[in-house]
């Protein structure tokens, strides 16, 4: 079959990968792509953002079955169009994409669904926001409500900062997004993400994984949008998964059909684990990036028969057939990343390195020019290992990290230290 992947970092480097060890890929076009996938398929320029001008680009090139990997062209009804047009498409409608789009839906749906997730309120205005936040106290946490670059949510440790919080969200700091804004209880414990695919109506986990959302070593820093993740996540052991499942997972799914807009694609749980006990921080309608090339060097070919089966509506067919190993990506990312940063750096040594089921080097933002690979973003290399054991997965990767030559770019030291202590 003729494949579709709408996207262009790590994640859609990693999906192409996996996509193309299957047998049943007879050709695969990746829109818009990056340099590292161009060296696996071909790439083609496509405003993903844009519903008609996708739904063309794909019956022009015969494709069947499209693939989406990050949230803004579900969020803009892309997957809608596809369907409409009779285009078999991995991701969730525009109505069911809601649950990443808006964290006012997800809080309405966790109550109507009984799922454990924090206390909250929601907010079209300032005053009654603050004299919220004054009645509730610190630590608290305010949230746009929109999609906002992962950037709209303020962990407050003091009144002081959620009260400016709420200035900045009505201020237009987050445009739309914080038009409305949710206020939320701090919860404690461990967060892990959970990913599980869904057909409308069975839900079947794929996989777990834990992101390192701060800069630097040690968890310092800044928020990024992720520095680095491994597979599977100690603190989501089998029994967390069974709760997980049976308290937040399958009654949001089952709501979600309940009314009518059912959820097809890849369901992204952040939870927050204590005592055993999960809870729901956020959905997301994608997978994370980069939890999805841990995933996909575990999966290998079997996450497109996972994804088509998703599509068809037939997952309880499918199962899941998990070798015993482990995965770990590291971020290479541009000096200054968060921040403002450099483009254009030129980076060597990556031909030398080891590639195959357990090496692999996916690109996240690269571009090539005069035969050299070239910095195109702030997260560029995805440094990514499998082995028998997370220690295994993470000496492999970071020999490969050693052999880069790229002196404007940065990695953090310490990925997955919480499962290594
Ligand atoms: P979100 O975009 O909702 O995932 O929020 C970003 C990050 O903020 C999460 O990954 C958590 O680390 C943190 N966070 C969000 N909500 C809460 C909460 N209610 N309690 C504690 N931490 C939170
Ligand atoms: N790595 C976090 C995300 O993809 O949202």
């Amino acid at each position: 079959m003729n494949i579709l992947i709408l996207g262009g970092g790590g994640r859609e480097h990693s999906l192409a990968w996996a996509v193309l060890q299957n047998p049943k890929c007879d050709k695969l076009i990746v829109a818009p792509g990056n340099a590292g996938i161009a060296q696996i398929a071909h790439c083609a320029s496509l405003d993903i953002e844009n519903p008609g001008a996708v739904t063309e680009f794909a019956a022009e090139n015969a494709i069947d079955f499209v693939i989406v990997g990050p949230e803004a062209p579900l969020a803009v009804g892309v997957a809608d169009a596809l369907n409409d047009a009779g285009i078999l498409t991995f991701g969730p409608s525009q109505a069911a994409a809601q649950l990443e789009a808006s964290k006012a839906f997800t809080k309405e749906i966790c109550d109507a669904a009984n799922a454990p997730t924090a206390a909250y309120a929601r907010f079209a205005e300032a005053e009654p926001a603050k004299a919220y936040i004054r009645a509730e106290g610190a630590p608290i946490v305010v949230k746009a409500d929109g999609l906002a670059a992962g950037k709209g949510v303020i962990v407050a440790m003091a009144e002081a900062e959620a009260l400016a919080a709420i200035d900045d969200m009505f201020g237009g700091a987050f445009g739309g997004a914080g038009a409305e804004v949710v206020i939320e209880e701090f919860m404690e414990g461990e967060e892990a993400s959970f990913f599980v695919l869904s057909d409308g109506k069975t839900a079947l986990p794929i996989g777990t994984a834990q992101d390192h959302k701060r800069a630097f070593d040690g968890d310092q820093g800044p928020n990024t949008g992720g520095m680095g993740a491994y597979s599977p996540a100690p603190v989501l052991d089998e029994a967390v998964a069974a709760r997980a499942m049976a308290e937040i997972i399958q009654p949001t799914i089952d709501e979600m059909a309940r009314r009518g807009t059912p959820y097809r694609g890849v369901l992204y749980a952040g939870l927050m684990i204590k005592d055993g006990a999960p809870r729901l921080v956020e959905y997301n309608v994608r997978f994370g990036d980069p939890e999805c090339q841990v995933l996909m060097m575990r999966l290998g070919a079997q996450a497109l028969d996972l994804m088509l089966a998703c599509a068809e509506d037939r997952l309880s067919e499918m199962q899941v057939n998990w070798a015993e190993d482990h995965a770990m990506t590291v971020v290479m990312a541009a000096e200054g990343y968060p921040g403002p940063y450099e483009k254009d750096s030129v980076i060597k040594g990556l031909d030398g390195l080891p590639e195959g089921s357990s090496h692999m080097v996916f690109h996240a933002g690269t571009a090539r020019a005069e035969g050299q690979f070239r910095a195109a973003g702030g997260r560029v290399l995805n440094v990514t290992a499998r082995g028998s054991d997370l220690a295994e997965a993470r000496d492999r990767a970071y020999r490969m990290l050693d052999q880069i030559d790229w002196p404007d770019g940065f990695a953090r030291s310490d990925i997955g230290w919480r499962a290594l202590d």
